[in-house]
């Protein structure tokens, strides 16, 4: 059926300013790492999509290698443009990536600009689009010089083929050196993509001061650790589930090490009316300087149930501590 978008879509949705730019992004955002590639249902993903943009989610992450197979969550993304979205291009954020291996040699993978402007192309062709609104270098490259690889973000935003640069998995010393020289050459950094959540803190130790510092926005990626912080694996592993399927990245021994914190962090959010994954959403959106939370989902559900993290973003002191407690078990 020929998708319409919602007339109220942009009624419930929070929207954050990114760092010191022009361009504000919804406190909650969609990534396409799972659940969008070849392997997985296109009916699902396409309603996963068309769901988020009506609930006023206007900003989708993906990236080079997203799938399985590598390029086909642009793929599908592509066609879900051209067919159902093409009419609300203007009202979109759509972003990605490269830095990690996409094709075979010497020119596939890290931070050379042969790399990024190449991978670049690629994407708009899979996505069907004249140009994305964030591109990012995907991960630290430690042979490539820093200089190289930001020249190489530099020239796809003059080229017209991103309007937008930004940075993901950089540490915090790093991050500050890029955007220092992002900024000589006249392409502030927009957006650093960090992974963030409660059982993984590595940004509270310098990088959210850096990005506060330099008018960086910050999205949060893996909010949910992958499914662990949801009710998802309270008391088995669903077969659907990431931990079960072939192509996810989330292991059942991290589950078992994890679960006696699951299940407390669990009582804090019933005692909060939160489900556990509203709960590690909102923990994140309490700090001001997280722009934008990057969720991962599965069915619609799933998605709505973590909008309805933006309804409690507060934490008094004692649900602060029991939560730091928890953390520290
Ligand atoms: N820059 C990078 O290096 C990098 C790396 C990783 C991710 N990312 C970005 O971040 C996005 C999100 O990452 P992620 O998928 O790991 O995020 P996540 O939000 O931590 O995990 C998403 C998974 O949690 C489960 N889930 C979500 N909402 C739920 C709910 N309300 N109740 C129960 N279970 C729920 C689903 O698992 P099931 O599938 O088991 O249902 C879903 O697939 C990616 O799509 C990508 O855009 C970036």
């Amino acid at each position: 059926m020929e998708y319409s978008a919602h007339p109220s879509r942009y009624q419930q949705m929070k929207y954050r300013r990114c760092g010191k730019s022009g361009i504000r992004l919804p406190e909650i955002s969609l990534g396409l790492w799972h659940n969008f590639g070849h392997v997985d249902r296109f009916d699902i993903s396409r309603k996963l999509l068309l769901r988020a943009f009506d609930l006023g989610i206007t900003h989708f992450d993906l990236a080079n290698n997203y799938g399985p197979p590598p390029g086909t969550a642009e793929e599908n993304f592509g066609r879900i443009m051209q067919n159902d979205f093409r009419p609300y291009r203007d009202e979109m954020i759509i972003s990605t990536k490269a830095g990690y291996l996409m094709w075979p040699g010497p020119y596939g993978e890290w931070g050379s600009k042969k790399y990024l402007v190449s991978s670049l192309d690629q994407s708009l062709k899979r996505m069907k689009l004249d140009y994305v609104d964030i591109f990012y270098h995907h991960r630290p490259d430690p042979e490539t010089p820093l200089e190289e690889t930001m020249a190489a973000l530099d020239l796809i935003v003059k080229q017209g083929k991103a309007l937008y640069i930004g940075i993901s998995n950089y540490p915090a010393d790093l991050t500050h050196r890029a955007a220092a020289i992002l900024k000589q050459m006249g392409t502030p950094c927009l957006i650093h993509q960090p992974s963030y959540s409660m059982f993984n803190r590595w940004v509270e130790e310098g990088l959210l001061e850096v990005l506060e510092e330099d008018g960086i926005g910050c999205i949060t990626f893996s909010p949910l650790a992958q499914g662990l912080l949801t009710d998802r694996y309270l008391n088995s592993i669903p077969a659907d589930s990431r931990v079960a399927k072939q192509t996810g990245f989330l292991s059942e021994d991290r589950v078992i090490l994890m679960l006696p914190q699951i299940k407390l962090l669990n009582e804090i959010a019933a005692q909060r009316g939160q489900s556990l994954a509203q709960m590690a959403i909102a923990w994140l959106l309490k700090d001001k300087r997280v722009t934008s939370v990057l969720v991962g989902a599965s069915s619609v559900a799933q998605l709505e149930n973590n909008l309805g993290a933006m309804d409690n973003t507060r934490f008094n002191e004692t649900e602060l501590t029991a939560i730091e407690s928890v953390l520290k078990k």
